[in-house]
């Protein structure tokens, strides 16, 4: 999440405005017609789905072939997921300064109960800005290593691009590098498993990429994959950072291997309290959660994913949430616990911004999972703390 204009919050907990909620006001009267579908087709929807979403991990891990055999998910099997973030995808390139991943890593995460893994890349920075567009091999040697790593300890993978700005704001120009790039990626994963390895085109379009022209862009890197693995299952996100509201006009391909995907923020003067990156001035650190209205909203946005359920028959899965290490940990678990409890239930499953580094779940350093984030989150919290198999490993 890069993008959001800080301006003052709404004293009455209000949604914040972001650039997704100003963008959606003119969609307010679509959402009121698909709330008016009723709750009986979202029942069916889940009921469904929803056992798929629960055993289908478990079979289709045991599956390693290049092709997907048999009927198409509604939502991937991402289950219990956390974002690889602040390794691969620094805007400048390179790998971040701080914990440098490792297999042991892997390890870690999956004995903490984790199914998937998303890994954000900066491909654009690592690849040759002339064409072919070749990606740095090492660069890529290192990404696959820690795929495999992934692989071997029973962990889905979620390879995403990430950071590649030009993308959104000159989508025309760069419509056939990102493509090319993706064509790169498509051959060098061709062998893992399309039940394993997903593929996600374009982290949070916006500025100019937006849902109106999100396919033309993103289309033909769907289809330089597709040229290579028809069954690979692909992550698309819309316009405003994926945001919430953007999953109102998503209209995604006919390919039944082609996956919806948002990213939860809300409310960002929490979640980003005192973050630089975004567009303005910092939102002021002590925002807490829980005041007038942030039950609330967590109530409309649960409703926009319903709505969006009942109009695509696919379930989304969210591909960032989290909050900013300048809020108070407990403050912090509390926001994970109720994002988890409030979208659970619709079998949108979330994928946690991060393991380590910042927005942390772990503490590289203490070697331990922060207190009370695995258990807000439904996994086991361990007491002791886990030691970490690269420090046991060494003793
Ligand atoms: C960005 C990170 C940021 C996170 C939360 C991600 O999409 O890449 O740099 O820390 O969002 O804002």
């Amino acid at each position: 999440m890069t993008i959001r204009e800080s301006v003052a919050e709404p004293e009455d907990g209000s949604p914040s405005p972001s650039v997704g909620a100003v963008a959606s006001t003119h969609r307010s009267q679509w959402r009121l017609a698909g709330g008016a579908l009723g709750l009986a087709g979202l029942v069916l929807a889940v009921a469904t789905i929803g056992p798929l979403y629960q055993t289908g991990s478990a079979v289709w891990a045991s599956l390693a072939d290049t092709a997907w055999a048999g009927t198409p998910p509604a939502s991937l099997p991402i289950g219990a997921c956390i974002n690889l973030g602040n390794h691969f995808e620094t805007p400048l390139g390179g790998e971040h300064p701080g914990k440098r991943l490792d297999a042991g890593d892997m390890a870690n995460i999956r004995a903490a109960g984790f199914n998937t893994v998303r890994l954000p890349v900066n491909w654009r920075s690592q690849s040759d800005p002339n064409p072919p567009y070749q990606i740095d091999p090492q660069w890529l040697a290192r990404v696959s290593d820690m795929v495999d790593a992934a692989l071997a300890n029973g962990l889905n993978v979620i390879i995403d691009s990430h950071h590649f700005f030009a993308v959104n704001t000159d989508p025309d120009a760069n419509t056939v590098r990102l493509a090319a790039i993706w064509k790169q990626l498509a051959t060098h994963f061709a062998q893992k498993s399309p039940k394993r390895v997903w593929f996600e085109l374009h982290n949070e379009p916006h500025d100019s990429l937006t849902n109106d022209n999100l396919m033309k862009v993103l289309g033909p890197s769907l289809a330089a994959i597709r040229s290579v693995s028809p069954t690979r299952p692909v992550i698309i996100g819309g316009e405003h950072a994926s945001h919430v509201d953007s999953l109102a006009t998503l209209e995604l391909p006919s390919d039944p291997y082609v996956f919806p995907t948002f990213h939860y923020y809300e409310p960002f003067f929490f979640t980003h309290q005192g973050a630089t990156w975004g567009k303005g001035k910092p939102p002021p650190l002590g925002r807490v959660y829980g005041i007038p209205g942030d039950a609330e909203r967590l109530v409309t946005d649960t409703q926009k994913v319903r709505s969006y359920i009942q109009r695509t028959g696919k379930i989304p899965f969210i591909g960032e949430t989290g909050a900013y290490d300048t809020a108070p940990l407990p403050q912090r678990v509390k926001y994970v616990r109720a994002v988890h409890r409030a979208f659970t239930p619709l079998g949108v499953s979330q994928c946690y911004w991060g393991y380590t580094n910042t927005f942390p779940f772990y503490d590289y350093k203490a070697q331990r999972w922060l207190p009370g984030m695995l258990g807000a989150i439904g996994l086991h919290d361990p007491v002791p703390p886990a030691v970490h198999p690269t420090a046991a490993a060494a003793q």
